[in-house]
């Protein structure tokens, strides 16, 4: 059982899901491999209209669990949430907060380029004290050289920053080094498919499930479960 916390099933929103047929594909298939609750994220960038896309999101939500009810289908869990992609504004915006994930605190983040920059940690700074946030590092194995890097994270982990792994990642040489050290630190909070589709990037995680307990035993899964059940309820809010 896992919890996909990074996922893009929500139909025409972003480039995901084509339509509410590939949605519910997805969601069959996420059952299928053991996720017990999806996390939806569409994309939003940072200067988007926040309060338009929580409106078209929830539309679309709606639909995808209108047809789910409709022909009864075995489905996990779902939480609406976003990946919101930083940049050097996005601590400025008002209503920020209404992007973590549903009941919580958390708000997916993603960075604008694939290597380490310094200005994350400011901007990172800012948003954890203006919109009281807790920011969670969309695929942080991305933007990480090798697992000497992770040192690269100690001010973000000072400032309560969590971390996420597309579980995909563990399946490249790279980044199985730096996924191992990551969790060697006890740095994974979440785990993610980062699925958009039912081909190239589908929710199916089993291959990565079973590379993972291979290498870390079997508890390997059950551990992340747990401690992506504790991210989430950790971080609930009123
Ligand atoms: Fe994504």
């Amino acid at each position: 059982m896992y919890i996909d916390f990074h996922t893009h099933i929500l139909p025409e929103l972003d480039d995901g899901a084509s339509d509410i047929e590939m949605s519910l594909a997805m969601l069959s298939c996420a059952e299928n491999c053991g996720a017990e609750t999806v996390v939806f994220t569409p994309h939003v960038s940072s200067g988007a209209d926040f309060h338009e896309f929580i409106k078209k999101r929830k539309k679309r939500a709606d639909s995808v669990k209108r047809a789910i009810k409709k022909e009864w289908f075995p489905c996990p869990e779902i939480l609406l949430g976003a990946e919101v992609s930083l940049d050097g504004s996005l601590a400025e915006r008002d209503g920020v907060s209404a992007l973590c994930v549903e009941g919580t605190d958390l708000l997916l983040l993603e960075l604008p380029y694939t290597s380490w920059n310094s200005w994350y940690n400011n901007e990172i700074y800012n948003l954890v004290s203006k919109h009281n946030v807790t920011p969670v590092m969309a695929h942080i194995e991305r933007y990480l050289k090798s697992p000497k890097d992770i040192a690269k994270l100690s001010t973000l982990v000072s400032f309560g920053v969590k971390f996420q792994v597309n579980a995909g990642s563990f399946m490249s040489f790279r980044g199985r080094g730096i996924i191992r050290a990551l969790a060697a630190e006890g740095l994974i909070s979440a785990i993610g498919s980062d699925c958009h589709n039912m081909s190239g990037r589908s929710p199916d995680i089993s291959k990565a499930i079973r590379a993972f307990n291979r290498k870390f035993g079997d508890e390997f899964i059950d551990y992340l479960y747990h401690k992506s059940q504790h991210l989430i309820e950790s971080h609930r809010v009123k």
